[in-house]
Parts: C-alpha cells; sequence; structure tokens
C-alpha cells in the first residue's frame, strides 16, 4: 500500500475546499437585509386629521409619535425590493413621486417607483393634506406642505436607513389567526356574496396574520413586518391627539418588548399584567431610600430655576436608546395593512347611542338616520384603552409567530409595477361571466359615501354640507359637475353623489392613474393596491394570483400571498361585483364602478404571469405630478407669546406642592406654551417624564411616545398667540417609586417670525 502521491493529495485538498466551500454556501445567507424607521408625527396643531373627513377634528397633540419603517431585500447582483410601511392613513400619489426622484437623485437606478412600495396603516388620527387629489384634502382646507414635507422627508431617511443597514441575513415567515381584532362592519353587503363562495370561509373577516421576521447572520433577529386586516378606527372621529391607532400601539408595543427582553436576562418571554411592555423599571435600579428620604429630596426640587434651551430632538431618542446596543440597528417592527375595506376594530358591534340598541342590519341606521349609530371598541366608552387592546392584540400574536417562525424565506427577489388607467378599462367577459366586453368608468362616489360607517358615521357630509365654516370647500364647490347619461350608466345601480373623475377644476378630484405592483421575496408575494380592497375582494385577488403562480417554474406549490392595502396612491374602496350591487359606504366608494375589481384581477394576472415568465410588462401612463396646483389655504402660525409676567415653559398649574402620588393615579401639569407647528420636534419630544437618579442627575423616562403620557395643546381661541400644553402622565402599574418631574419643550414664533426653543419643568414629585 502506497500513500498517494503528490498528484492524489493536491487533487483531496481541493475536494475538501470544495466540500468546504459548498458547506459554506449552503449556510450563508444569500440575501442582504437591513432595516430603518424614522418618525413622520408631522404638525400636532391646527392641521385637520386624515381618515374620517370631519372638518372639526383637528390636531392638537400627541397620543404617540409616527413612524415610517422600511426593509429593504437584496440580492447579490441580483433584484431588490422595497417596502416601506407609514403610520399614516394612506400612501400619497404625490409622495412617492417625490421620495422616488429624491432616492433616483441619490442612488441612480437602483430604487424606483417598480420596486419601491409605500403603505399607509390607515390610522385616522394623522395629519393631513398630504395627498394631491382635491377630494382628499377638501378637509384639510387644501394642501398642507408641513404635513407632505415630514412624510416625504422620514420616508426617505429610513430607506436611507435601511440601505446602510444592509448585511447578509435571513428572512422566516409564519402565518397564524388572530380571531378578535376586526369585525365584518357591512355584513349585509358581505352576504350578498355568492353562498358557495362563502362556503369556502369560517368567517366573513380574514383573520390571518402573515408574518417576515428578519434575523441578521452576526447580530440575531432585526425586525418583523406582518399583515392583518383591520381598520385604524379605534380611535375616533372627534379624537384630536396624534395617533398611530391600533396598528401603530403594536409596532410600539413590540419594540418596546424587543428591546426590553435584550436588557433583561429573562428565562422565558413573559407578559406584564397587561400585557405591555415597559422600560423604565429595568434601566433604573430601584431605589431603597426611605419614603420621608424622597419626600425631602423632591422638595429640594420645588421651583426648577427657569433653564435655558437645551437641544430637544435627542431627548426621544436618548429615553429608547439607553436599552440599545449603539453597534447594532434598533428593532423595527412593523404592523402593515391589507384588505380591511370592512374590517372594522370595533368589535363589541354597532350601537345607537340613543336607544343602546343594535344598529338597523342592513342600513347601520337607529330610527332611520346614520349620525347615531357607532361601532364600539373593546374598551368602550374609552377609545384610548380601545386602541390599547387591539392593538395588544395584534402585538401578542405577532410576538407568538416571531417567536416560532421557522419556514425561511428562498427563491428569487423580483417586482413587476403598472400604472393603469382605470378610467375606461376594457375587461375581458370571461372573467366577469359577461357576454360582451364590460368597462370600469371614470371614478364616481355614490350617495351612501356621505352616510360614511359605523366607524365613522356622516363621514364627508356633502350632502347637508358643513361647507360654512370651509373656504376651501366654498372654493370648490361651484364646480361641481353633473354626471352624464354615459357615466350613470357605467356606475349602475350607484346613484352618484360626486363625479369626482370628470371634476378637473382647480385641479383633479379623483385619481385615474393608479399604481399596481407585485413585490417577490422568495415564496412569498406582496401586492401593492392602491385601494381599501373588501375581504371578499382581497380573497378573490389572492387567488387569482395564486392560481397564476402556483406550480409554474421557480415557484412550486407553497407560495404566500398578501395584500398591501392602500399603497403607492389611494383611490379608496374595492368591493366585489356582488357587494357593490347593495351598495353601501364601500360600494359607494368603489370609484370606477362595478367592475373595478374584475379589472384589477385582470391586471394582477398580467403581472404575475411576467414575473414567472422573466418578462417585463408595459410601464402604463405615468400618474401626474400637481404640486404646482396644490392650493393651501390653512392660515400659518402668526406669532407666539406669553401674557405679561410668564415666560414659555412656565407652569400655568403645578403639581400640587409636596404630592404624592400613586400607581394607577394621573398626574397633570400645564405650560404656558407656543404653537406646535413651529417645530415638530422630529425624534425628538414635546413631553418628558424624568426620573431622579442619585441627588441630581435626572434621566429621561417616558416620552411622547409612551401610552401613559399625553400632551394636549390648546389655544383660548382660535386666532389668539397665548397657548398651553397640558401633559397628562397616567402612573403605570410598574412604574419604579422615586422622585419625578415633568418637562415639556417647544419652540415660539417671534414677531418677525424667528423662532426659539423653551423647556419647562414641573415641581419634583413623588411616587410611592
Ligand atoms: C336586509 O335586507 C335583505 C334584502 O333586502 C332582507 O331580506 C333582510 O330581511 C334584511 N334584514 C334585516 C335584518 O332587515
Amino acid at each position: 500500500m502506497e500513500f498517494p502521491s503528490p498528484t492524489m493529495r493536491v487533487w483531496t485538498l481541493f475536494l475538501f475546499l470544495l466540500l468546504l466551500k459548498s458547506d459554506v454556501v449552503q449556510s450563508a445567507s444569500d440575501s442582504l437585509i437591513g432595516l430603518g424607521s424614522y418618525d413622520i408625527t408631522g404638525p400636532a396643531a391646527d392641521v385637520n386629521m386624515m381618515g374620517y373627513a370631519n372638518t372639526e377634528q383637528i390636531a392638537s397633540g400627541v397620543h404617540f409619535r409616527l413612524r415610517a419603517r422600511a426593509f429593504i431585500v437584496a440580492q447579490p447582483k441580483g433584484n431588490r425590493v422595497v417596502f416601506v410601511n407609514l403610520d399614516a392613513c394612506m400612501a400619497s400619489q404625490l409622495v412617492v413621486i417625490k421620495v422616488i426622484e429624491r432616492l433616483k437623485a441619490r442612488y441612480g437606478d437602483l430604487y424606483t417607483e417598480k420596486n419601491v412600495a409605500i403603505s399607509g396603516i390607515h390610522t385616522h388620527a394623522g395629519p393631513g393634506g398630504y395627498l394631491q387629489y382635491v377630494v382628499y384634502i377638501v378637509t384639510s382646507l387644501g394642501f398642507v406642505r408641513q404635513s407632505f414635507d415630514v412624510i416625504v422627508d422620514g420616508i426617505e431617511k429610513t430607506i436611507v436607513q435601511a440601505h446602510e443597514n444592509l448585511r447578509p441575513g435571513s428572512i422566516f415567515v409564519n402565518k397564524g389567526e388572530l380571531l378578535d381584532a376586526g369585525v365584518n362592519r357591512s355584513p349585509s353587503a358581505y352576504l350578498n356574496n355568492p353562498a358557495a363562495e362563502r362556503s369556502k370561509f369560517k368567517y366573513d373577516v380574514d383573520k390571518e396574520m402573515t408574518l417576515l421576521k428578519f434575523v441578521d447572520d452576526e447580530w440575531g433577529p432585526l425586525g418583523s413586518f406582518n399583515w392583518f386586516a383591520t381598520h385604524g378606527t379605534s380611535m375616533s372621529r372627534t379624537n384630536s391627539l396624534i395617533s398611530g391607532d391600533n396598528k401603530g400601539a403594536a409596532a410600539r408595543f413590540m419594540e418596546d418588548w424587543f428591546e426590553r427582553k435584550g436588557s433583561v436576562r429573562m428565562d422565558s418571554v413573559g407578559f406584564e399584567n397587561d400585557g405591555i411592555p415597559r422600560r423604565i423599571s429595568n434601566i433604573i435600579p430601584s431605589l431603597h431610600d426611605n419614603h420621608h428620604e424622597l419626600l425631602e429630596l423632591a422638595a429640594s426640587f420645588q421651583s426648577p430655576p427657569g433653564k435655558p434651551a437645551t437641544k430637544t430632538s435627542s431627548v426621544a431618542r436618548r429615553v429608547r436608546g439607553v436599552l440599545t446596543q449603539v453597534d447594532k440597528p434598533r428593532f423595527v417592527s412593523a404592523f402593515c395593512q391589507t384588505n380591511c375595506g370592512d374590517v372594522s376594530p370595533n368589535v363589541l358591534g354597532a350601537f345607537c347611542i340613543d336607544t343602546e340598541l343594535p344598529c338597523d342590519f342592513n342600513h347601520s341606521t337607529c330610527g332611520g338616520k346614520n349620525e347615531l349609530c357607532y361601532g364600539r371598541g373593546p374598551g368602550y366608552p374609552d377609545e384610548f384603552e380601545s386602541t390599547r387592546i387591539i392593538g395588544e392584540r395584534q402585538f401578542k400574536k405577532a410576538v407568538e409567530l416571531f417567536n416560532g417562525a421557522s419556514e425561511q424565506i428562498k427563491g428569487k427577489v423580483d417586482f413587476r409595477h403598472a400604472f393603469i388607467d382605470f378610467s375606461q378599462l376594457e375587461v375581458n367577459p370571461s372573467k366577469v361571466g359577461a357576454s360582451e366586453v364590460v368597462k370600469t368608468c371614470p371614478a364616481a362616489m355614490g350617495f351612501a359615501f356621505a352616510a360614511g360607517t359605523t366607524d365613522g358615521p356622516g363621514a364627508f357630509d356633502f350632502k347637508q354640507g358643513d361647507d360654512q365654516g370651509n373656504p376651501f370647500w366654498m372654493l370648490v364647490r361651484n364646480l361641481l359637475k353633473t354626471p352624464g347619461k354615459e357615466q350613470v350608466d357605467c356606475h349602475h345601480p350607484k346613484p352618484i353623489l360626486l363625479d369626482t373623475g370628470e371634476m378637473k377644476l382647480p385641479y383633479d378630484w379623483a385619481p385615474s392613474i393608479l399604481p399596481i405592483q407585485i413585490l417577490r421575496v422568495g415564496q412569498l408575494v406582496i401586492l401593492s393596491v392602491p385601494g381599501e380592497f373588501t375581504t371578499m375582494a382581497g380573497r378573490r385577488l389572492r387567488d387569482a394570483v395564486k392560481t397564476v403562480l402556483s406550480g409554474s417554474k421557480g415557484f412550486g406549490s407553497n407560495i404566500h400571498v398578501v395584500i398591501a392595502g392602500l399603497t403607492n396612491t389611494y383611490s379608496q374602496y374595492v368591493t366585489t361585483y356582488e357587494e357593490y350591487q347593495v351598495q353601501r359606504y364601500e360600494g359607494a366608494s368603489t370609484l370606477y364602478g362595478p367592475h373595478t375589481l374584475s379589472a384589477y384581477i385582470q391586471e394582477f394576472t398580467k403581472l404575475a404571469r411576467a414575473l414567472i415568465s422573466g418578462q417585463p410588462v408595459e410601464p402604463g401612463p405615468q400618474p401626474p405630478d400637481l404640486l404646482d396646483k396644490q392650493i393651501s389655504l390653512l392660515t400659518p402660525v402668526v406669532m407666539d407669546a406669553t401674557p405679561i409676567g410668564v415666560k414659555f415653559g412656565d407652569c400655568s398649574s403645578d403639581v400640587p406642592k409636596n404630592s404624592n402620588f400613586k400607581r394607577g393615579d394621573m398626574v397633570s401639569v400645564t405650560f404656558w406654551s407656543a404653537c406646535p407647528r413651529n417645530d415638530l420636534m422630529t425624534e425628538g419630544t414635546f413631553s418628558l417624564v424624568e426620573f431622579l437618579q442619585g441627588k441630581d442627575t435626572w434621566v429621561p423616562a417616558y416620552d411622547d411616545d409612551d401610552f401613559c403620557l399625553r400632551f394636549k395643546w390648546s389655544r383660548p381661541f382660535k386666532l389668539s398667540s397665548h397657548s398651553k400644553a397640558t401633559i397628562e402622565w397616567r402612573i403605570p402599574q410598574d412604574v419604579t417609586p422615586g422622585v419625578y418631574r415633568i418637562k415639556h419643550f417647544g419652540a415660539a414664533k417671534g414677531l418677525l417670525g424667528s423662532i426659539h426653543h423653551f423647556t419647562g419643568s414641573s415641581s419634583a414629585f413623588v411616587v410611592a
């Protein structure tokens, strides 16, 4: 027996290296993943909120801040896709156009409208005025530049962050049912769908949550994005505090949960009493000082000297930054919207506020009137509590799916995108069981649209017209169009209230060119739709796309299809043909006529086929950029002032001297303040609870982002230069006992327009 020859030894070594290499190829990720997140809160005063179209719902404070969250998945030398989830009511065509312009200036052709999806969570508690079509900015007195800019900037920064965070990693997908976070608010329309079709489903809304988990090869879990259908209407049409509603809340809870998990050694992941994770109790060691000592300590901070302005924008970062490892990107968790068209988070049902009885089943009325019928959330009558509960239910389900995610995403990253003119699209008769070609129609809204829904009755009440106090509405109401016979027939049985598709003055009232898009990340396929699909409409679309993709080369049979609702632009609702016949709110708001859904299915099917065959698709006509035509009638801040003898930031109502609070109490402090529009405090905070560590070090404990803290701003009358900010702190059950104080950060506008920042502080108080 001989030893291997030198040649053999070289071969053995070569084979060994080859094996090693193939091993490496197998275990390493073939994708780069990057996540990002940025504040998009916007103006917390004077601006109408987007969603309910209630002229009286004007922002005047912050429940919690809004964010844009993004993921990028890139294959080295291959395709990449970007998904951005906005804590906003919906995407805006104009926002997308401007974001893409900026991305092109920065990265060339890396990110275009084709591979970037921008989606809204559908909160009805964010500042409006950032959309370009007239009908969506009537109640906000036209375009609001500040709302628009903060969203465009925030998306850009989020994507840049995600881009710079790109590193090798893996993605997992998991799905599960969440039963108690949504009910059908138009069941009588749903029941008009064929019985045979309905019998295939256990529920009249989709209960499934689909979650993507992102794991960095080196750092471990980076974040998650999930899709689940329920409206962002836990906060009501009379709320005036900026809020991400139930999905924004869920995202806040999950990000805090993860950071807390990372900061504490825990054997198992548990939830506290109410399931909401807390942070402060983990970062600040418990005090052992006795109560008397605490009181003395607090007394030494009774009348804080007026301090000069400090840097405010880093405060919120500091609160959450304490918990974050500096070398690692922050955990990002997004709760995205899907086919929520007929899904209400007000799960207790809709009741008449006069009789307490359920509303009329077919019409959601009370004694024939829609104004009295309101849906009730699980925290009824407390909408903040309803928001928390529906947020928490989604958060808990997402944590469960996150912890259990084991199916790895494998396969290509790809995308297809097309602009389609929906005002006159021919739909193949075989698609709708018709004998001849049918068409979509120029956009129009039906009468039931004015009735609103049980989540917001009487929304956009054009008929009775609350136009007295709205100059923008007066400006445009004379331009109303009477629809012609062809248009009336096309929309039948929808009686046309507003012929928006044919109203072009002072500029387009409704979109006619809509973007549709498919993003593929391995076996997960995201369908970007520019509106609110109802439950059954969403099922039909997903099913049609899945049928095309299933079994094709490169896909196989295991395919997850999710709809990303309210994405890339906004065109209201999409019902099935049968639901359309019933003409409830969703049917009346299906803009392009009874065959709108069939048109979507036809066009998405084309994108799906192109995805399989590797063929490009026709880009279609560009939607208009109407930025230069926008009209803004919202008056700017003239100036801020304080009465003689007080300064900005002084307490007008302090905590009582020597106060002594306990868990569950509410501490309320009012400051002389200025209009929050002077500085949006982006990535910062208006309100802050500080904790005294040792004898003289104040550390931030709770800020605008915390559920226990509310920032409420008000003026005594409309054009007053005086204003006050009230900060309410509901002391959490798990608070660390000790000495606290409440601070307010603001910015005042001088007579000549200069902005100066100020800070105010309450006296110190003890929480025992
Ligand atoms: C709702 O309308 C349908 C169809 O007109 C009718 O059959 C049904 O009885 C109505 N239901 C109620 C509860 O009024």
